[in-house]
């Protein structure tokens, strides 16, 4: 490979594009088999044929997730057939190398449904989350909010946007909040019953030095949401690369600050995302409350 293919094989910009194509297309497919599966409008509840279960009971996955990787998987493998992958559902590899590296220095992270437990209610709140990183560093990324079709997409550098299913683009800003008294905050939970525990007390802590908490239950929509200005700031423990590496993108990019966990989600890392006016307390009130130490699963 020579130096000039190098640079373009990382351009944000253009892992952006195939990031949106990508996203766009596993939403449209995941908005068809709930359909399918479920009924368009009709809740499901937890059980049914189509949904089985990861690392806990409560953790579902179904048929949907496992297609909806397998399109974007392929889907690449076409568009980026020298780059690496780590999706959910399957893993690191490729047609690449070791630990989802592939020939070139591009690694795609993919979570297929963001949201599951949402998408098998039926309550339209899951999406599909597609990053391009370089080096374990996010530089494009693209969230497409499944049910109402709004598609979140960043590059580094080069800014965040809103493209409704209407075609209007909006540029995302996160809020000019400065008092963290006045923020509303998004959280989210394990499936892990000891660590969800631990983040119960936590959350109990936070609640009365905060505006309120939403617990909207997809990670990479509450990151949509900070960068958009539906909410001020998001903390997890727990979180996984799929769940954050699009969305923390997006919001960095809207001008939120973020922390990012090292590694994966057994570790029990914090992430945050915070507009900028209130980041550093937010991070000073953490860690008062001992949030911001890992918490074990
Ligand atoms: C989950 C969602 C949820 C968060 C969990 C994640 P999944 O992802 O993002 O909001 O609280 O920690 O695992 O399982 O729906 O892809
Ligand atoms: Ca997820
Ligand atoms: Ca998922």
């Amino acid at each position: 490979m020579n130096d000039s293919r190098a640079v373009s094989d990382s351009d944000p910009a253009a892992l952006r594009a195939v990031a949106v194509t990508v996203a766009l297309e596993a939403a449209a497919h995941v908005r068809r088999r709930r359909a399918e599966l479920f009924g368009s409008d009709r809740p499901s509840g937890g059980e049914g044929h189509s949904v089985q279960t990861k690392s806990t009971d409560t953790d579902p996955v179904t048929i949907a997730d496992t297609e909806s990787e397998d399109l974007i998987r392929s889907r690449l493998g076409q568009l980026r057939p020298g780059d690496g992958f780590l999706g959910e559902e399957s893993g690191a590899s490729h047609g690449a190398g070791e630990g989802g590296v592939g020939e070139t220095t591009v690694q795609w992270v993919v979570d297929p449904i963001d949201g599951t437990v949402n998408f098998v209610y039926g309550i339209p709140a899951y999406a599909v989350s597609v990053a391009a990183r370089v080096d374990g560093v996010s530089v494009a990324g693209a969230v497409v909010d499944v049910a109402s079709g709004d598609l979140y997409s960043a590059a580094a550098g080069l800014g965040a946007t809103c493209t409704d299913a209407d075609g209007a683009v909006t540029n995302l800003r996160c809020t000019p909040v400065s008092d963290l008294g006045l923020a509303l905050v998004a959280t989210g939970f394990s499936y892990s019953a000891e660590r969800r525990a631990i983040q119960g007390r936590l959350v109990a802590e936070l609640l009365p030095r905060v505006r309120d908490i939403r617990r909207v239950g997809a990670a990479a929509l509450d990151l949509c949401m900070v960068a958009s200005g539906r909410v001020d700031a998001h903390y997890e423990h727990g979180l996984n690369p799929w769940d954050w590496a699009a969305g923390a993108l997006i919001a960095s990019e809207a001008g939120a600050e973020v922390r990012l966990p090292a590694g994966f989600g057994d570790d029990g890392e914090i992430m945050t995302a915070a507009a900028p006016g209130v980041a550093d307390e937010f991070a000073a009130v953490l860690a008062e409350i001992g949030a911001a130490a890992p918490v074990p699963a």
